[in-house]
């Protein structure tokens, strides 16, 4: 069933060399850049590092913080929360190309010791009860059918008390959503969740939730200023295109629509174990 996702997320070829050749393509060399100059690499959610960031100071992380970041992709969000709260973070995601190309960004940005990277599933945690004292997830849960599992797994290796954030793209009422979209080329492999079914799958697990903000607006606008401005004020615009090649456009079309009709919404729940 997650063999679609991970070809979905899988380019050919070791994406961190790929992504190191369109680096030095433009100049950059990627041993001198710093976390903030990969966003438009590794940050591959809506409103990038700044919507890390708020999420971050929601999570109330100290240097002492154990953090696991679920579905973690190329580690972006893993080394923002290392980076800016001093802790360790563990991200695990189902695309073994993807953990690779993580843990490499972190070598070559000096993070290996705050940051490791994991192959595994959401829905089945390789990870003790009770392990971390945080955890996050960024637009992973919209490819798991099984979010029951996801956000119980979640729960049960945080310790008790401990802050869970999640941030995801939902369903809307605005109608179906409009495929090609990054997250999935046809609708086989997406399972968007509504607000409320997000609240219930949440309270289901046994979290309890402290706060929701519906963030679809700003989403929507941060869209449009990138795509307005050619993608031209990113440092390193790249990661997209290699893994979509030319149908990002159509997919960058089809969210814009989504997003200004209510199709699909970003929202995210703050929550307590
Ligand atoms: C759109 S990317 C987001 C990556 C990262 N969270 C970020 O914001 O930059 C979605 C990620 O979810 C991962 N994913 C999808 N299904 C998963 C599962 N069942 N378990 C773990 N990771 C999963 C994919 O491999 C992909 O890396």
């Amino acid at each position: 069933m997650t063999g679609g996702v991970k070809k979905h997320y899988s380019g050919s070829g070791s994406l961190a060399d790929r992504i190191a050749g369109a680096l030095r393509a433009k100049g950059l060399e990627p041993s001198s850049l710093t976390p903030a100059d990969f966003e438009a690499v590794d940050e591959f959610h809506f409103r990038g590092r700044a919507a890390t960031l708020e999420l971050a100071s929601l999570m109330q992380l100290t240097a002492a913080s154990k953090v696991l970041d679920i579905g973690a992709g190329l580690g972006g969000v893993a080394r923002t929360l290392a980076e800016t709260a001093g802790c360790h973070v563990t991200g695990i995601d189902l695309t073994p190309e993807l953990c690779a190309a993580a843990a490499e960004i972190s070598g070559w940005l000096g993070m290996s010791d705050q940051t490791e990277f994991v192959q595994g599933d959401a829905t089945s945690l390789p990870f003790a009860d009770g392990a971390f004292d945080a955890a996050i997830t960024a637009h992973a849960a919209m490819n798991i059918p099984r979010k029951d599992r996801m956000y119980a797994e979640a729960r049960r290796v945080l310790r008790p008390g401990g802050s869970f954030v999640a941030y995801d793209i939902l369903q809307g009422e605005g109608g179906a959503m409009l495929y090609p979209a990054p997250w999935a080329a046809e609708p086989s492999i997406s399972h968007l969740a509504t607000p409320q079914e997000m609240r219930t799958l949440l309270q289901g697990a046994g979290f309890t939730l402290l706060k929701t903000i519906d963030s679809t607006h700003d989403s929507l606008r941060w869209l449009e200023q990138r795509t307005a401005s050619g993608g031209t004020a990113e440092a390193v615009p790249v990661t997209a295109k290699l893994l979509f090649g030319t149908s990002y456009r159509e997919m960058v079309q089809n969210q814009l629509r989504a997003l200004r009709e209510r199709r699909m919404l970003t929202c995210s729940f703050l929550c307590a174990a």
